[in-house]
Protein backbone atom coordinates (compact mmCIF):
# COMPACT_ATOMS: atom_id res chain seq x y z
CA UNK A 1 0.00 0.00 0.00
CA UNK A 2 2.57 2.54 1.18
CA UNK A 3 6.47 2.35 0.08
CA UNK A 4 8.83 0.72 2.50
CA UNK A 5 11.23 1.71 3.54
CA UNK A 6 10.50 5.09 4.90
CA UNK A 7 11.09 7.55 2.14
CA UNK A 8 13.70 9.30 4.36
CA UNK A 9 15.26 11.32 1.68
CA UNK A 10 11.88 12.92 0.13
CA UNK A 11 10.38 16.28 1.43
CA UNK A 12 7.00 17.30 1.56
CA UNK A 13 5.73 21.07 0.99
CA UNK A 14 2.70 21.81 1.67
CA UNK A 15 0.90 25.17 0.54
CA UNK A 16 -1.18 26.93 3.16
CA UNK A 17 -0.30 30.42 2.88
CA UNK A 18 -3.64 31.52 0.88
CA UNK A 19 -5.99 33.23 1.92
CA UNK A 20 -8.61 31.33 -0.04
CA UNK A 21 -10.89 34.43 -1.47
CA UNK A 22 -13.74 32.61 -2.55
CA UNK A 23 -14.67 30.97 1.15
CA UNK A 24 -15.73 34.63 1.83
CA UNK A 25 -14.35 33.97 5.04
CA UNK A 26 -12.28 35.78 7.96
CA UNK A 27 -10.72 32.55 8.65
CA UNK A 28 -7.86 31.33 6.63
CA UNK A 29 -9.25 28.52 4.61
CA UNK A 30 -7.10 25.86 5.04
CA UNK A 31 -8.24 26.06 8.69
CA UNK A 32 -11.58 25.66 7.99
CA UNK A 33 -12.90 21.63 8.99
CA UNK A 34 -14.04 18.85 7.52
CA UNK A 35 -15.40 16.04 9.51
CA UNK A 36 -13.25 17.31 12.49
CA UNK A 37 -9.84 17.99 11.33
CA UNK A 38 -8.52 21.05 9.35
CA UNK A 39 -8.23 20.72 5.44
CA UNK A 40 -4.45 20.85 6.37
CA UNK A 41 -4.61 18.57 8.56
CA UNK A 42 -6.09 15.77 6.70
CA UNK A 43 -3.16 16.62 4.26
CA UNK A 44 -0.51 16.17 6.70
CA UNK A 45 -2.52 12.85 8.04
CA UNK A 46 -2.31 11.49 4.84
CA UNK A 47 1.44 11.74 4.17
CA UNK A 48 1.95 10.53 7.52
CA UNK A 49 2.35 6.62 6.41
CA UNK A 50 5.31 7.66 3.98
CA UNK A 51 8.09 8.43 7.55
CA UNK A 52 8.98 11.13 5.12
CA UNK A 53 12.45 12.80 5.75
CA UNK A 54 10.98 16.71 6.53
CA UNK A 55 7.83 18.36 6.10
CA UNK A 56 7.34 21.98 5.63
CA UNK A 57 4.07 23.99 5.40
CA UNK A 58 3.84 27.14 3.80
CA UNK A 59 2.10 29.70 6.01
CA UNK A 60 1.24 33.22 5.47
CA UNK A 61 -2.26 34.66 5.73
CA UNK A 62 -3.15 34.53 9.50
CA UNK A 63 0.66 32.55 9.95
CA UNK A 64 0.14 32.17 13.64
CA UNK A 65 -3.14 30.02 13.67
CA UNK A 66 -2.40 27.94 10.54
CA UNK A 67 0.84 27.52 12.31
CA UNK A 68 -0.89 26.79 15.77
CA UNK A 69 -2.76 24.17 13.79
CA UNK A 70 0.10 22.76 11.97
CA UNK A 71 1.85 22.15 15.20
CA UNK A 72 -0.91 20.34 16.92
CA UNK A 73 -1.16 17.46 14.47
CA UNK A 74 1.41 14.65 16.01
CA UNK A 75 4.12 14.64 13.31
CA UNK A 76 7.50 17.13 13.12
CA UNK A 77 6.06 19.80 11.24
CA UNK A 78 8.43 23.02 10.11
CA UNK A 79 6.89 25.72 8.81
CA UNK A 80 7.94 28.67 6.28
CA UNK A 81 6.48 31.90 5.98
CA UNK A 82 5.33 33.36 2.99
CA UNK A 83 5.15 36.84 4.34
CA UNK A 84 2.83 37.49 0.59
CA UNK A 85 1.01 35.44 -1.46
CA UNK A 86 2.68 35.83 -4.64
CA UNK A 87 1.23 32.46 -5.68
CA UNK A 88 1.91 28.63 -5.68
CA UNK A 89 5.73 28.77 -7.44
CA UNK A 90 6.57 31.61 -4.95
CA UNK A 91 5.09 29.42 -1.90
CA UNK A 92 7.53 26.79 -3.18
CA UNK A 93 10.16 29.34 -3.49
CA UNK A 94 10.09 29.97 0.00
CA UNK A 95 10.27 26.50 1.65
CA UNK A 96 12.97 25.43 -0.94
CA UNK A 97 15.97 26.89 1.10
CA UNK A 98 15.07 25.30 4.34
CA UNK A 99 15.25 21.92 2.49
CA UNK A 100 17.91 19.71 4.64
CA UNK A 101 20.82 18.78 2.88
CA UNK A 102 19.62 15.05 3.17
CA UNK A 103 16.57 15.48 0.85
CA UNK A 104 16.58 14.33 -2.65
CA UNK A 105 13.42 14.62 -3.83
CA UNK A 106 10.22 17.21 -2.73
CA UNK A 107 6.74 16.40 -2.71
CA UNK A 108 4.43 19.50 -3.03
CA UNK A 109 0.76 19.25 -1.98
CA UNK A 110 -1.56 22.03 -2.00
CA UNK A 111 -3.08 22.33 1.37
CA UNK A 112 -6.93 22.49 0.56
CA UNK A 113 -7.01 18.59 -0.59
CA UNK A 114 -8.54 16.85 2.23
CA UNK A 115 -9.44 14.02 0.60
CA UNK A 116 -6.19 13.07 -0.32
CA UNK A 117 -5.02 9.44 0.96
CA UNK A 118 -1.34 7.78 1.06
CA UNK A 119 -2.67 5.44 -1.78
CA UNK A 120 -3.50 8.24 -4.31
CA UNK A 121 0.06 9.48 -3.72
CA UNK A 122 1.80 5.51 -3.90
CA UNK A 123 1.56 6.05 -7.76
CA UNK A 124 3.97 9.24 -7.66
CA UNK A 125 6.64 7.53 -5.78
CA UNK A 126 6.47 4.74 -8.12
CA UNK A 127 6.74 7.40 -11.23
CA UNK A 128 9.85 8.88 -9.85
CA UNK A 129 11.91 5.59 -9.34
CA UNK A 130 11.97 5.88 -13.51
CA UNK A 131 11.52 9.83 -13.60
CA UNK A 132 12.81 12.97 -12.39
CA UNK A 133 9.06 14.51 -12.30
CA UNK A 134 5.67 12.87 -12.02
CA UNK A 135 2.30 14.85 -11.20
CA UNK A 136 -1.10 13.22 -10.14
CA UNK A 137 -3.77 14.23 -12.25
CA UNK A 138 -7.65 13.66 -12.87
CA UNK A 139 -10.58 13.37 -15.70
CA UNK A 140 -13.55 15.95 -14.08
CA UNK A 141 -16.36 16.43 -16.25
CA UNK A 142 -16.77 20.44 -15.34
CA UNK A 143 -12.59 20.61 -14.78
CA UNK A 144 -14.01 24.48 -14.11
CA UNK A 145 -11.29 26.64 -12.10
CA UNK A 146 -8.52 23.83 -12.39
CA UNK A 147 -5.65 24.01 -14.58
CA UNK A 148 -5.55 22.13 -17.50
CA UNK A 149 -3.22 19.49 -18.54
CA UNK A 150 -1.82 19.38 -22.25
CA UNK A 151 0.00 15.78 -23.16
CA UNK A 152 3.13 15.36 -25.35
CA UNK A 153 2.46 13.32 -28.84
CA UNK A 154 4.50 10.61 -25.87
CA UNK A 155 2.12 11.20 -23.35
CA UNK A 156 4.06 13.31 -20.81
CA UNK A 157 2.68 16.82 -19.62
CA UNK A 158 3.61 19.14 -22.00
CA UNK A 159 2.57 21.99 -19.99
CA UNK A 160 -0.16 23.11 -17.53
CA UNK A 161 -2.31 26.12 -18.14
CA UNK A 162 -4.45 27.85 -15.14
CA UNK A 163 -8.33 28.01 -16.02
CA UNK A 164 -7.99 31.70 -16.29
CA UNK A 165 -4.99 31.83 -19.09
CA UNK A 166 -6.76 28.85 -21.03
CA UNK A 167 -8.37 29.52 -24.32
CA UNK A 168 -11.53 27.92 -25.19
CA UNK A 169 -10.09 25.33 -26.59
CA UNK A 170 -8.03 24.08 -23.79
CA UNK A 171 -10.95 25.09 -21.61
CA UNK A 172 -12.46 22.02 -23.30
CA UNK A 173 -9.90 20.09 -22.05
CA UNK A 174 -11.30 17.52 -19.38
CA UNK A 175 -7.99 16.43 -17.97
CA UNK A 176 -7.47 18.80 -14.93
CA UNK A 177 -3.79 19.24 -12.79
CA UNK A 178 -4.44 17.67 -9.23
CA UNK A 179 -1.40 20.12 -7.69
CA UNK A 180 0.32 17.31 -6.20
CA UNK A 181 3.84 16.89 -8.03
CA UNK A 182 7.21 14.71 -6.95
CA UNK A 183 10.13 16.80 -8.18
CA UNK A 184 14.16 15.60 -7.74
CA UNK A 185 15.33 18.81 -5.78
CA UNK A 186 17.84 19.40 -8.54
CA UNK A 187 15.48 19.94 -11.37
CA UNK A 188 12.72 21.68 -8.76
CA UNK A 189 15.40 24.39 -7.85
CA UNK A 190 16.65 25.10 -11.42
CA UNK A 191 13.36 25.45 -12.64
CA UNK A 192 11.82 27.51 -9.78
CA UNK A 193 14.75 30.08 -10.21
CA UNK A 194 13.05 30.39 -14.24
CA UNK A 195 9.16 31.15 -13.04
CA UNK A 196 7.66 34.56 -13.83
CA UNK A 197 4.58 36.34 -13.26
CA UNK A 198 3.78 37.28 -16.63
CA UNK A 199 -0.31 35.24 -16.93
CA UNK A 200 -3.74 36.32 -16.00
CA UNK A 201 -3.25 36.54 -12.26
CA UNK A 202 0.21 38.18 -12.29
CA UNK A 203 1.54 35.31 -10.04
CA UNK A 204 4.82 32.78 -9.67
CA UNK A 205 2.06 29.56 -10.90
CA UNK A 206 3.91 26.59 -9.68
CA UNK A 207 2.43 25.30 -12.63
CA UNK A 208 4.95 26.69 -15.35
CA UNK A 209 7.87 24.00 -13.90
CA UNK A 210 6.61 21.43 -15.91
CA UNK A 211 6.72 23.31 -19.26
CA UNK A 212 10.19 24.45 -18.12
CA UNK A 213 11.18 20.79 -17.25
CA UNK A 214 10.10 19.98 -20.18
CA UNK A 215 11.84 22.67 -22.65
CA UNK A 216 14.97 20.98 -20.60
CA UNK A 217 13.84 17.70 -22.52
CA UNK A 218 12.81 15.88 -18.63
CA UNK A 219 9.95 14.02 -19.39
CA UNK A 220 7.47 15.18 -16.97
CA UNK A 221 4.71 11.82 -15.84
CA UNK A 222 1.38 12.37 -15.38
CA UNK A 223 -0.30 9.83 -12.64
CA UNK A 224 -4.22 9.68 -13.12
CA UNK A 225 -5.93 9.62 -9.53
CA UNK A 226 -9.54 9.39 -8.57
CA UNK A 227 -10.87 12.89 -8.27
CA UNK A 228 -12.81 11.13 -4.71
CA UNK A 229 -9.22 11.39 -3.32
CA UNK A 230 -7.31 14.37 -5.09
CA UNK A 231 -10.15 17.01 -5.66
CA UNK A 232 -9.69 20.77 -3.50
CA UNK A 233 -11.73 22.55 -2.06
CA UNK A 234 -12.29 26.40 -3.20
CA UNK A 235 -15.60 27.53 -1.66
CA UNK A 236 -17.78 26.33 0.93
CA UNK A 237 -20.24 24.63 -1.43
CA UNK A 238 -16.95 22.07 -1.94
CA UNK A 239 -15.99 21.84 1.56
CA UNK A 240 -19.66 20.82 2.82
CA UNK A 241 -19.28 18.13 -0.17
CA UNK A 242 -15.87 16.71 0.85
CA UNK A 243 -16.73 16.40 4.27
CA UNK A 244 -19.65 14.54 3.71
CA UNK A 245 -17.07 12.08 1.57
CA UNK A 246 -14.88 12.02 4.38
CA UNK A 247 -17.70 10.94 6.58
CA UNK A 248 -19.40 8.19 4.24
CA UNK A 249 -15.74 7.16 4.48
CA UNK A 250 -14.94 6.98 7.60
CA UNK A 251 -18.55 5.19 8.40
CA UNK A 252 -17.70 2.53 5.82
CA UNK A 253 -14.87 1.88 7.19
CA UNK A 254 -16.51 1.40 10.91
CA UNK A 255 -19.32 -0.84 9.24
CA UNK A 256 -17.15 -3.23 6.97
CA UNK A 257 -13.56 -2.99 9.12
CA UNK A 258 -14.73 -3.27 12.68
CA UNK A 259 -18.25 -4.15 12.62
CA UNK A 260 -20.83 -1.37 13.57
CA UNK A 261 -23.88 -1.00 12.88
CA UNK A 262 -24.91 2.19 11.67
CA UNK A 263 -28.88 1.95 11.09
CA UNK A 264 -28.82 5.17 8.90
CA UNK A 265 -25.47 6.88 7.20
CA UNK A 266 -26.92 9.78 5.79
CA UNK A 267 -28.24 11.23 9.47
CA UNK A 268 -25.11 9.77 11.14
CA UNK A 269 -22.26 12.33 11.22
CA UNK A 270 -18.67 10.94 12.52
CA UNK A 271 -15.82 12.69 12.48
CA UNK A 272 -12.96 10.78 10.89
CA UNK A 273 -10.62 10.22 14.28
CA UNK A 274 -13.49 8.80 16.32
CA UNK A 275 -13.12 5.03 17.46
CA UNK A 276 -16.47 2.85 17.49
CA UNK A 277 -16.55 -0.27 18.73
CA UNK A 278 -17.26 -3.55 17.59
CA UNK A 279 -20.69 -4.42 17.52
CA UNK A 280 -21.57 -0.59 18.90
CA UNK A 281 -25.13 0.24 17.13
CA UNK A 282 -24.83 4.27 16.19
CA UNK A 283 -29.07 5.22 16.01
CA UNK A 284 -30.03 8.23 13.38
CA UNK A 285 -28.96 11.67 14.34
CA UNK A 286 -26.03 10.52 15.76
CA UNK A 287 -23.23 13.25 16.07
CA UNK A 288 -20.14 11.93 17.12
CA UNK A 289 -16.92 14.75 17.11
CA UNK A 290 -13.33 14.69 17.28
CA UNK A 291 -12.27 12.57 20.13
CA UNK A 292 -14.60 10.82 21.24
CA UNK A 293 -14.77 6.92 21.77
CA UNK A 294 -17.50 4.55 22.40
CA UNK A 295 -16.90 1.25 23.45
CA UNK A 296 -17.82 -2.13 21.85
CA UNK A 297 -21.66 -3.18 22.13
CA UNK A 298 -22.79 0.67 22.95
CA UNK A 299 -25.57 1.87 21.78
CA UNK A 300 -25.79 5.94 20.56
CA UNK A 301 -28.63 7.57 19.92
CA UNK A 302 -31.25 8.70 18.89
CA UNK A 303 -29.85 11.87 18.41
CA UNK A 304 -26.57 11.95 20.68
CA UNK A 305 -24.58 14.66 19.97
CA UNK A 306 -21.24 13.98 21.61
CA UNK A 307 -17.92 16.38 21.82
CA UNK A 308 -14.66 14.71 22.92
CA UNK A 309 -16.41 12.05 24.78
CA UNK A 310 -15.46 8.44 26.33
CA UNK A 311 -18.31 6.15 26.68
CA UNK A 312 -17.55 2.24 27.73
CA UNK A 313 -18.42 -1.24 26.23
CA UNK A 314 -22.58 -2.11 26.75
CA UNK A 315 -23.63 1.31 27.83
CA UNK A 316 -26.95 3.50 25.90
CA UNK A 317 -26.49 7.14 25.33
CA UNK A 318 -30.14 7.93 24.34
CA UNK A 319 -31.00 12.18 23.21
CA UNK A 320 -27.99 13.42 24.36
CA UNK A 321 -25.70 16.26 24.29
CA UNK A 322 -22.03 15.21 25.91
CA UNK A 323 -18.89 17.16 25.88
CA UNK A 324 -15.28 16.00 27.54
CA UNK A 325 -17.64 13.25 29.19
CA UNK A 326 -16.44 9.77 30.70
CA UNK A 327 -19.23 7.32 30.40
CA UNK A 328 -18.34 4.16 32.10
CA UNK A 329 -19.82 0.14 30.81
CA UNK A 330 -22.91 -0.66 31.17
CA UNK A 331 -24.30 3.10 31.60
CA UNK A 332 -27.55 4.42 30.66
CA UNK A 333 -28.04 7.66 29.39
CA UNK A 334 -30.42 9.48 28.64
CA UNK A 335 -32.89 10.45 26.84
CA UNK A 336 -32.23 14.24 27.15
CA UNK A 337 -29.44 14.35 29.47
CA UNK A 338 -26.58 16.94 29.36
CA UNK A 339 -23.48 16.22 30.35
CA UNK A 340 -21.26 18.79 30.80
CA UNK A 341 -17.35 18.80 30.97
CA UNK A 342 -15.69 17.04 33.36
CA UNK A 343 -18.21 14.89 34.19
CA UNK A 344 -17.52 10.98 34.98
CA UNK A 345 -20.03 8.51 35.36
CA UNK A 346 -19.11 5.46 36.87
CA UNK A 347 -19.64 1.45 35.52
CA UNK A 348 -23.69 0.97 35.51
CA UNK A 349 -24.17 3.97 36.55
CA UNK A 350 -27.85 6.08 35.01
CA UNK A 351 -28.12 9.96 34.34
CA UNK A 352 -31.93 10.00 33.20
CA UNK A 353 -34.20 12.65 31.52
CA UNK A 354 -33.51 16.18 32.06
CA UNK A 355 -30.67 15.75 34.35
CA UNK A 356 -27.59 18.08 33.82
CA UNK A 357 -24.15 17.32 34.86
CA UNK A 358 -20.97 19.16 35.09
CA UNK A 359 -17.48 18.32 37.06
CA UNK A 360 -19.24 15.46 38.35
CA UNK A 361 -17.82 12.37 39.62
CA UNK A 362 -20.92 9.66 39.65
CA UNK A 363 -19.31 6.43 41.52
CA UNK A 364 -20.16 2.95 40.07
CA UNK A 365 -24.02 1.96 40.68
CA UNK A 366 -25.30 5.13 41.67
CA UNK A 367 -28.87 6.83 40.04
CA UNK A 368 -30.05 10.15 38.83
CA UNK A 369 -33.10 9.32 37.13
CA UNK A 370 -34.74 12.54 36.56
CA UNK A 371 -34.90 16.00 36.72
CA UNK A 372 -31.40 17.14 38.61
CA UNK A 373 -28.52 19.11 38.04
CA UNK A 374 -25.21 18.18 39.56
CA UNK A 375 -22.39 19.92 39.24
CA UNK A 376 -18.95 20.08 41.49
CA UNK A 377 -19.79 17.31 43.18
CA UNK A 378 -18.14 13.90 44.34
CA UNK A 379 -20.59 11.05 44.69
CA UNK A 380 -19.72 7.54 46.06
CA UNK A 381 -21.52 4.48 45.25
CA UNK A 382 -24.70 2.95 45.23
CA UNK A 383 -26.19 6.21 45.95
CA UNK A 384 -29.87 7.06 44.29
CA UNK A 385 -30.43 11.18 43.61
CA UNK A 386 -34.32 11.50 43.57
CA UNK A 387 -35.84 13.96 41.45
CA UNK A 388 -35.02 17.54 41.61
CA UNK A 389 -32.08 17.59 43.41
CA UNK A 390 -30.13 20.18 42.88
CA UNK A 391 -26.22 21.12 43.86
CA UNK A 392 -26.41 24.39 44.95
CA UNK A 393 -22.49 24.95 44.00
CA UNK A 394 -22.06 28.56 42.73
CA UNK A 395 -23.07 31.65 45.94
CA UNK A 396 -22.67 34.22 42.98
CA UNK A 397 -18.84 34.60 43.28
CA UNK A 398 -17.24 30.97 44.01
CA UNK A 399 -18.32 27.30 42.91
CA UNK A 400 -18.31 24.70 46.18
CA UNK A 401 -18.49 21.37 46.01
CA UNK A 402 -20.59 19.05 46.85
CA UNK A 403 -19.93 15.61 48.49
CA UNK A 404 -22.53 12.59 48.88
CA UNK A 405 -20.88 9.19 50.83
CA UNK A 406 -21.56 6.02 49.48
CA UNK A 407 -25.17 4.68 49.80
CA UNK A 408 -26.37 7.91 51.11
CA UNK A 409 -30.74 8.50 49.35
CA UNK A 410 -31.12 12.47 48.59
CA UNK A 411 -35.05 13.14 48.51
CA UNK A 412 -36.77 14.98 46.01
CA UNK A 413 -36.74 18.25 45.20
CA UNK A 414 -33.58 18.62 48.04
CA UNK A 415 -30.91 22.03 47.61
CA UNK A 416 -27.76 21.05 48.15
CA UNK A 417 -26.34 24.62 49.24
CA UNK A 418 -22.56 23.96 48.42
CA UNK A 419 -20.25 23.05 50.10
CA UNK A 420 -21.84 20.38 51.93
CA UNK A 421 -21.25 16.58 52.64
CA UNK A 422 -23.84 13.91 53.13
CA UNK A 423 -22.92 11.06 54.99
CA UNK A 424 -22.13 7.29 53.94
CA UNK A 425 -25.96 5.75 53.94
CA UNK A 426 -27.60 9.02 55.24
CA UNK A 427 -30.97 10.09 54.40
CA UNK A 428 -31.79 13.53 53.18
CA UNK A 429 -36.09 13.93 53.02
CA UNK A 430 -37.82 15.44 50.47
CA UNK A 431 -37.89 18.82 49.60
CA UNK A 432 -34.87 20.06 52.27
CA UNK A 433 -32.48 22.82 51.79
CA UNK A 434 -29.26 21.43 53.09
CA UNK A 435 -26.89 24.16 54.46
CA UNK A 436 -24.98 21.80 57.10
CA UNK A 437 -22.90 18.18 56.99
CA UNK A 438 -25.25 14.92 57.41
CA UNK A 439 -23.54 12.69 59.70
CA UNK A 440 -22.75 9.12 58.21
CA UNK A 441 -26.41 6.87 58.88
CA UNK A 442 -28.34 10.46 60.03
CA UNK A 443 -31.77 11.42 58.56
CA UNK A 444 -31.69 14.98 57.58
CA UNK A 445 -34.76 17.03 57.38
CA UNK A 446 -34.52 20.57 56.67
CA UNK A 447 -37.89 22.25 55.60
CA UNK A 448 -40.90 24.32 56.83
CA UNK A 449 -43.10 21.87 59.33
CA UNK A 450 -46.25 21.28 57.71
CA UNK A 451 -49.41 22.89 59.22
CA UNK A 452 -52.81 21.68 58.86
CA UNK A 453 -56.32 24.37 59.20
CA UNK A 454 -58.77 21.62 59.65
CA UNK A 455 -61.68 23.71 57.79
CA UNK A 456 -60.41 26.40 56.27
CA UNK A 457 -61.12 25.50 52.80
CA UNK A 458 -65.40 25.16 53.46
CA UNK A 459 -65.06 28.41 55.45
CA UNK A 460 -63.94 30.15 52.38
CA UNK A 461 -66.06 28.45 49.42
CA UNK A 462 -69.22 29.54 51.84
CA UNK A 463 -68.17 33.25 52.34
CA UNK A 464 -67.75 33.12 48.57
CA UNK A 465 -71.16 31.94 47.98
CA UNK A 466 -72.56 35.15 49.77
CA UNK A 467 -71.04 37.71 46.73
C1 LIG B 1 -3.90 25.24 -8.15
C2 LIG B 1 -3.12 25.02 -9.46
C3 LIG B 1 -4.05 24.37 -10.46
C4 LIG B 1 -4.59 23.09 -9.91
C5 LIG B 1 -5.23 23.26 -8.54
C6 LIG B 1 -5.50 21.91 -7.91
C7 LIG B 1 -1.45 26.80 -9.64
C8 LIG B 1 -1.09 28.08 -10.26
N1 LIG B 1 -2.64 26.29 -9.93
O1 LIG B 1 -4.96 26.15 -8.44
O2 LIG B 1 -3.36 24.13 -11.68
O3 LIG B 1 -5.54 22.55 -10.84
O4 LIG B 1 -4.36 23.98 -7.66
O5 LIG B 1 -6.17 21.99 -6.70
O6 LIG B 1 -0.66 26.24 -8.91
N2 LIG B 1 -1.01 29.07 -1.85
C9 LIG B 1 0.06 29.56 -1.15
N3 LIG B 1 0.65 30.72 -1.56
C10 LIG B 1 0.20 31.40 -2.63
C11 LIG B 1 -0.91 30.90 -3.34
C12 LIG B 1 -1.48 29.72 -2.94
O7 LIG B 1 0.50 28.97 -0.18
O8 LIG B 1 0.78 32.45 -2.92
C13 LIG B 1 -1.65 27.82 -1.39
C14 LIG B 1 -3.11 27.98 -1.04
O9 LIG B 1 -3.27 28.29 0.34
C15 LIG B 1 -3.70 26.61 -1.37
C16 LIG B 1 -2.77 26.07 -2.45
O10 LIG B 1 -1.62 26.87 -2.44
O11 LIG B 1 -3.68 25.73 -0.27
C17 LIG B 1 -3.43 26.14 -3.84
O12 LIG B 1 -3.79 27.48 -4.08
P1 LIG B 1 -5.14 27.86 -4.79
O13 LIG B 1 -5.25 29.32 -4.89
O14 LIG B 1 -6.27 27.11 -4.19
O15 LIG B 1 -4.83 27.27 -6.26
P2 LIG B 1 -5.90 26.84 -7.33
O16 LIG B 1 -6.48 28.04 -7.95
O17 LIG B 1 -6.82 25.83 -6.77
CA1 LIG C 1 -7.29 25.11 -4.75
Amino acid sequence: MTPSPPAHDVAAVILAAGQGTRFRSDTAKVLHRAAGRSLVAHVLEAIRPFGLGQVIVVVGHQADAVTADVQAVSMDVTTVVQAQQRGTGHAVQQAFPALKDSIRRVMVLPGDTPLLTAEALTGLFAATEEQPVAMLTMHLPDPTGYGRVLRDADGGVARIVEHKDATADERAITEANAGMYLVTRDLLGAALERLDDDNAQGELYLTDIVALLRQADHRVMPVLAAPEVVAGVNDRAQLADAASVLRRRHLEHLMRDVGVSVVDPATTYVDVDVEVGRDAVLLPGTMLESGTRIGERTVVGPNAHLTACTIGADATVHSTRGDQAEVGDGAKVGPFAHLRPGTRLGVGTKVGAYVETKNLDLAAGSKVPHLAYLGDATVGEGVNIACGVITVNYDGADKHRTTIEDGAFVGCDTMLVAPVTIGAGAYVAAGSTITHDVPADALAIARARQTNKEGWARARRQQGAGH
